[in-house]
């Protein structure tokens, strides 16, 4: 086991003498954990077939899915990419640096491991200064998966990380809660038009208005569990985001879905289990149930979804057996908070009505 060291740097503007730290262990093939806008990454030099496998490793992450890449700017991105179309180009100058990853054919510079043997690579640049300090000075593009292991709900802060991680990794950079809490939208720019793989940080809206026009698979819906060879995203037959708890998500609208609500955790409790409700504002004073947390208001899905990986963690530490869950609105980022938890359910979905 190694040791993993905690280097607390400012968030606006990172101490170079930390970011060198990190940057080192990158350069020589080791593994550092990052601060993005999303959550946190797990970072690797992207050309080094070594420190990639050492990645996979580190998370028990099966080998045929591949991360995403981190590049500091445009030049990077287009030495990774065979083709960059002008549909590409346009979302580029709309959203980068961002949370919206985009899936280009892949150039040759590119060691099989990091794409999991694919002819395609998933690129992004994050919105952060000190992801963005931190590849700059590793010199290299960064593979980064979500900072957590295989199956578990992705890190928004540091206290996940090494949860998950201490010992399996070298350093981790401590800015703090990361601020969207959901990780970036994944967007296959091979096709067209252009697919959403899964929703994320960047609202399908706001792609379509660049677009016109924009899929989303059936999968980034998540509404029922999908044949895997329907699947083109590796990391869609997955399992995800998943709690040691059973979950339930129950749909509809907001007084139904209470009332649906409070009649399940009635029956798990009678059963003998430990019920836990993951509730909204407006609902969560009126549920009875062993353990009630509330992801914020229906009205503000940001904060939702900034809160969400955050609790499903502390549900496992309050060792419920269920999980009772209130469906958000699916708009905005509430598609991206529903596709987590409609995924953590194993599409348990229930729809309330009347
Ligand atoms: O916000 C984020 O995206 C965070 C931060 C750290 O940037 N990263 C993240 O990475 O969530 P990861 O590896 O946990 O998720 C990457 C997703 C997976 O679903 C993977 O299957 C998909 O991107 N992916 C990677 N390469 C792909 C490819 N060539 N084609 C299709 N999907 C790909
Ligand atoms: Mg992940």
């Amino acid at each position: 086991m190694k040791k993993t060291i905690v280097l607390k740097v400012n968030p606006k503007e990172p101490e170079i003498d930390k970011i060198r730290i990190s940057a080192n262990f990158i350069k020589k093939g080791g593994l550092v954990a990052f601060p993005t806008e999303t959550v946190y990454g797990l970072g690797a030099d992207a050309l080094n077939p070594k420190a990639v496998k050492s990645l996979f490793e580190a998370k028990n992450r099966p080998f045929d899915n591949p991360p995403i890449v981190h590049v500091g700017d445009m030049k990077d991105a287009y030495r990774l990419a065979r083709v960059v179309t002008p549909k590409a180009k346009s979302l580029i100058k709309n959203f980068w640096p961002g949370p919206l990853t985009l899936i280009f054919e892949r150039s040759e510079v590119v060691p099989n491991v990091t794409v999991a043997g694919l002819d395609t690579i998933a690129v992004r640049i994050p919105r952060h200064s000190v992801a963005l300090a931190l590849i700059r000075e590793s010199g290299c593009p960064i593979a980064a998966p979500s900072a957590n292991l295989a199956g578990r709900p992705s890190p928004t802060t540091v206290k996940h990380v090494l949860y998950d991680l201490y010992g399996r990794i070298d350093a981790v950079l401590d800015a703090g809660q990361t601020r969207i809490g959901v990780e970036s939208t994944v967007l296959d720019m091979t096709v067209d038009p252009p697919q959403i793989l899964r929703p994320g940080g960047t609202p399908y809206e706001a792609l379509k208005n660049v677009l016109g026009r924009v899929e989303l698979h059936p999968v980034a819906v998540a509404q029922k569990e999908m044949d895997v060879d329907k699947t083109r995203s590796p990391g869609m037959k997955h399992r995800h985001y998943a709690p040691d708890a059973d979950v339930i998500v129950v749909e509809g609208e907001s007084s139904a879905v209470a009332r649906k609500v409070n009649e399940l955790a009635k029956f798990y409790m009678e059963k003998g289990g430990k019920v836990g409700v993951l509730a909204t504002d407006e609902n969560a004073e009126y549920y009875k149930a062993d353990v009630v947390k509330s992801l914020g208001s229906r009205r503000d899905l940001a904060v939702i979804a900034s809160n969400l990986f955050r609790l499903l963690r502390e549900f496992d530490l309050e060792d419920v057996d269920v999980i009772i869950a209130e469906g958000t609105p699916t708009d905005g980022l509430g598609l991206a908070v529903m596709n987590r938890l409609r995924k953590a359910s194993r599409y348990k979905i229930i729809k309330a009505s009347g």
